[in-house]
């Protein structure tokens, strides 16, 4: 007899995200009847060493449509899943894998493997009547509500390049719930959106993740709004709300020069100088994170920035990549001491799982993530505390595809009451430098 949770059908369609581009989309549907679909996100500042998107090329959608990505999803990884228990989640995503065949996934595309794999989760979970997040979760363990990282500002490839940090976020530290923490994000966004008006800069734009998009003259003048914006909101700076930054330097490394270009300021430094400049950043202002510091394939770097950056958490994003392989050189050489988790960076939710286990046994911190081009899912909230990766960050406090993500963790928050915990700010990864060391 065939299991009610055995995969019985596969269709997938192009869908588009929240910049307006195609995206896969996914629906199956198990014997018993139970369904489950997914809408998968896209990066901007995506990293050399992401698994592979599909895309079309030629004129439609500029050539960014998916219906390749598409035709794979229904065609050749579907039939190497049919047939497949969806509660078996690491064998699902194995038969996919070994249907592209590569490690990148570029041949059937990571696009339309990711969906494939969450959309089985997702058929698994309804199959027992469960939510994903419990479905996702270790026997025995409670579910974690994760410390929110809230984009504020955001410059580089998410706002025009109008300055060359990514984004500015920030991390309410005193928050007793997920849901204070929210609100007290919230504040700091209009307070900061105050000052930047009475500064006289335009608050109307809205950037690719819902932060302000205010065209400033250095990157020192975002952390003074966010900072100023965190004291007009009535909080202690550095004490009730710190700040978090994604430099994303990979995105303006010179590889020819071997240095680093703020476009911003006209200045060209190398990657010693990159590391001054932001210790001097973390001594006039309350940075407890810092993402993608140097450029993803700088290891040297890094390990000389997890030194001389001590006492803040160094997260890698391109540096890892969410792969098993990167983030364990890491974890020998003692390069960053937390990793940013991106699913479709890698391909599968197991490979995703996989990473945040291995960062946890080495002591080095999580923070699932979200992609700048997203969807109206919240599929990652679920992972999030199912997983208790500890953090999370999706964006700002506006747009429906940031809002649904957040929504989706106040919900499970209201519905479990003392049922779950809120990991708050102890699960910020604290460098004492050697910390991250093996
Ligand atoms: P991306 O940006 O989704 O455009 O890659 C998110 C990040 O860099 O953290
Ligand atoms: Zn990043």
């Amino acid at each position: 007899m065939t299991s009610k949770r055995a995969i019985a059908d596969v269709f997938a369609w192009e869908a588009l995200d929240s910049r307006g581009t195609p995206t896969v989309a996914a629906e199956i549907t198990l014997a018993g009847g139970a369904r489950g679909s997914v809408i998968v996100p896209s990066g901007a500042s995506t990293g050399t060493h992401e698994a592979s998107e599909l895309r079309d090329g030629g004129t439609r959608y500029g050539g960014r449509g998916v219906a390749g990505a598409v035709v794979n999803a229904n065609g050749e990884l579907a039939r190497a899943i049919i047939g497949l228990d969806a509660s078996e989640q690491s064998r699902v995503d194995e038969s996919l894998r070994q249907a592209s065949g590569d490690d990148s996934l570029a041949r059937l595309g990571a696009n339309a493997v990711l969906a494939l794999s969450v959309a089985s989760a997702q058929a698994a979970a309804a199959a027992d009547g469960q939510p994903l997040y419990a479905a996702a979760a270790r026997p025995g363990t409670r579910p974690l509500l994760p410390l929110p990282m809230v984009n504020i500002i955001s410059g580089g490839a998410h706002a025009g390049r109008s300055i060359d940090v990514q984004d500015f976020l920030v991390v309410p530290l005193t928050a007793s719930s997920f849901a204070e923490a929210i609100e007290v994000a919230w504040n700091v966004r209009a307070a900061t959106a105050r000052v930047l008006e009475d500064g006289g800069h335009s608050v109307a734009l809205i950037a690719d993740e819902g932060g302000l998009g205010p065209v400033l003259p250095t990157n020192r003048a975002a952390l003074e709004a966010v900072s100023r914006g965190i004291e007009r909101a009535g909080y202690a700076l550095g004490e009730d709300v710190g700040i978090a930054i994604d430099i994303a330097a990979t995105q303006f490394y010179n590889p020819h020069r071997g240095d680093y270009r703020l476009a911003a300021e006209d200045r060209d430094i190398s990657a010693a100088g990159l590391i001054k400049e932001l210790q001097e950043w973390a001594a006039s202002f309350p940075i407890v994170s810092m993402e993608d510091v140097l450029a993803e394939d700088d290891w040297e770097g890094w390990v000389l920035a997890t030194e001389a950056l001590s006492g803040i958490q160094l997260l890698g994003d391109d540096l890892f990549c969410t792969n098993k392989h990167r983030v364990g050189t890491g974890i020998q050489l003692g390069a960053a001491n937390a990793v940013l988790v991106k699913p479709n960076q890698i391909g599968t939710l197991s490979d995703a799982r996989e990473v945040v286990d291995l960062a946890h046994s080495a002591g080095l911190a999580t923070v699932l993530s979200a992609r700048s081009g997203e969807t109206e899912d919240s599929w990652l909230s679920d992972l999030a505390v199912g997983w208790g990766t500890g953090q999370i960050k999706v964006g700002s406090t506006m747009r429906s595809e940031r809002t649904s993500k957040w929504n989706r963790l106040l919900a499970i928050e209201a519905r479990l009451g003392d049922g779950a915990d809120y990991a708050g700010r102890g699960t910020l990864a604290a460098n004492s430098g050697a910390s991250a060391r093996a």
